[in-house]
C-alpha cells in the first residue's frame, strides 16, 4: 500500500472508541496493547485519528494534568501505511491542540528504537524515570 498524505483525513475527537479502535490496535501493536476506552479519553486533553477513505488507519491520545504538561500515548499506525509520514502528522496535530489549550509541556516516552520518530515530532531528549503497577 503507498499511502498519500492527501488522502488521510485527520480528526480531532472523533467517535472512536470500542471495535474499530481495538481493531486497529491489534494488528499495530505486537504486544497486546489494549486501545483507551470511553471513559479513558474523556479524560484525555483530545485524541486524533488518521482516515484514509473512512477506515481508520491512525490514532494518538494526549493526556492532561489539567494545566500546563501533556502526555503523549498510544501513537498507532496501520502497518500498512507506515513510513509514509503519517506517525509524525498524528503527533503534530495532537500537539498543535494542546498548544491552543495552553500547555506548556508536552510528554513522551518510547523505546529506544523510536528516537528518531519522537525527535522528527519535535521531542528532544530528557531524563525521566518510569514505574510499573501490574495489575494485581
Ligand atoms: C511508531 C509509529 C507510530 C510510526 O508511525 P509512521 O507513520 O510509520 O511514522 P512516520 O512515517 O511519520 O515516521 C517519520 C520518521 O520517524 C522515523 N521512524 C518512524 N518509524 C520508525 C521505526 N520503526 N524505527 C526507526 N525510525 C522510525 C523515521 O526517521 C521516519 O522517517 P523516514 O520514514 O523518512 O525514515 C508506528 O511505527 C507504529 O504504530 N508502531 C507500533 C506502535 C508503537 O510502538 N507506537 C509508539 C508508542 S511510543
Amino acid at each position: 500500500v503507498t499511502t498519500r498524505l492527501a488522502d488521510v483525513e485527520l480528526r480531532l475527537g472523533d467517535a472512536v472508541w470500542g471495535r474499530e479502535l481495538q481493531d486497529l490496535f491489534d494488528v499495530a501493536w505486537p504486544d497486546g496493547t489494549r486501545a483507551p476506552s470511553g471513559r479513558v479519553l474523556d479524560a484525555s486533553l483530545c485524541w486524533v485519528t488518521a482516515r484514509v477513505r473512512g477506515a481508520l488507519v491512525g490514532f494518538v491520545n494526549v493526556a492532561t494534568d489539567g494545566g500546563a504538561h501533556a502526555f503523549v500515548l498510544d501513537t498507532t499506525v496501520h502497518p500498512d501505511h507506515r513510513r509514509a509520514g503519517l506517525g509524525v502528522r498524528l503527533v503534530e496535530a495532537g500537539v498543535a491542540e494542546a498548544r491552543r489549550r495552553g500547555v506548556e509541556w508536552v510528554h513522551v516516552d518510547f523505546e529506544p528504537h523510536l528516537e528518531a520518530f519522537y525527535a522528527a515530532c519535535g521531542f528532544g531528549p530528557s531524563s525521566a524515570g518510569l514505574l510499573h503497577l501490574p495489575p494485581a
